[in-house]
């Protein structure tokens, strides 16, 4: 399945999947995906609606005896994400382009997962896009179930009534505890900004993130 390719986007050849230059590769996929041939026995993390990919790059290589999957329905986002991946050649990162309501629910076994993370999804301000928005207790569940014991949904947001809601949201899930005591953090606990985040940080707006722990 790991093949030596001639890198698409230049710099020669670089050991790569070849379906993962396609977007949808994974619908040849039986699902659930067994994402051991491709990852191996790594533990695994996925991030769903990564933007261009700077925060799942930098975590996939602080992290590299980690898998890293990354969904993004936004195409151009995922194409630069494959740019990098394969300049630099990461043998621990796979991304699927499409919605992540069907991915996550569809493309891993439940209980696989190490950790889900979102971070400052967009936010479907208006009342009937409600069941698109990934900050919500539809959303939570379907990765509730894909967490392994122990694993952790992650979000991040910048809007305060979406933090609002989001947090009324976790309550909705019983098996989602919070592993902070204030209802949200108001500073990252992660070692990289997103480019949002980034965006939001020179802008003043307060941040809030949320970490949930999984129990059965
Ligand atoms: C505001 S951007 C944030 C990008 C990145 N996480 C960051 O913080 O820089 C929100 C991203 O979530 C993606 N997204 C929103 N809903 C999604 C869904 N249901 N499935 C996949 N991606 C989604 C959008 O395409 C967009 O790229």
């Amino acid at each position: 399945m790991l093949e030596c390719v001639d890198n698409p986007f230049g710099g020669g050849e670089v050991a790569l999947p070849l379906r993962l230059m396609h977007g949808d590769w994974w619908k040849d996929e039986d699902l659930p995906i067994a994402w051991e041939r491709y990852l191996g026995a790594r533990p695994l993390a996925v991030e769903v609606g990564f933007g261009s990919g700077e925060f799942l790059l930098a975590m996939a290589k602080l992290h590299p005896e980690t898998g890293f999957v990354g969904i993004e329905q936004f195409a151009e986002g995922y194409r630069k994400l494959l740019k990098h991946v394969a300049a630099e050649g990461l043998m621990n990162v796979f991304a699927a382009m499409g919605d992540a309501f069907i991915l996550l629910n569809l493309a891993f076994e439940e209980g696989s997962l190490d950790s889900v993370t979102i971070n400052f999804p967009d936010p479907w301000p208006k009342a009937r896009h409600a069941r698109r928005r990934l900050l919500s207790a539809e959303f939570f569940r379907i990765a509730a179930r894909k967490l392994r014991d122990g694993g952790q949904l992650r979000a991040a947001t910048d809007d305060p009534t979406f933090a609002q809601q989001a947090m009324e949201a976790f309550g909705a899930v019983p098996e989602l505890l919070r592993c902070h005591p204030e209802p949200w953090l108001s500073e990252s606990p992660y070692p990289f900004r997103t480019r949002y985040e980034r965006k939001w940080i020179v802008e003043g707006r307060a941040l809030h993130y949320f970490i949930y722990e999984h129990r059965r």
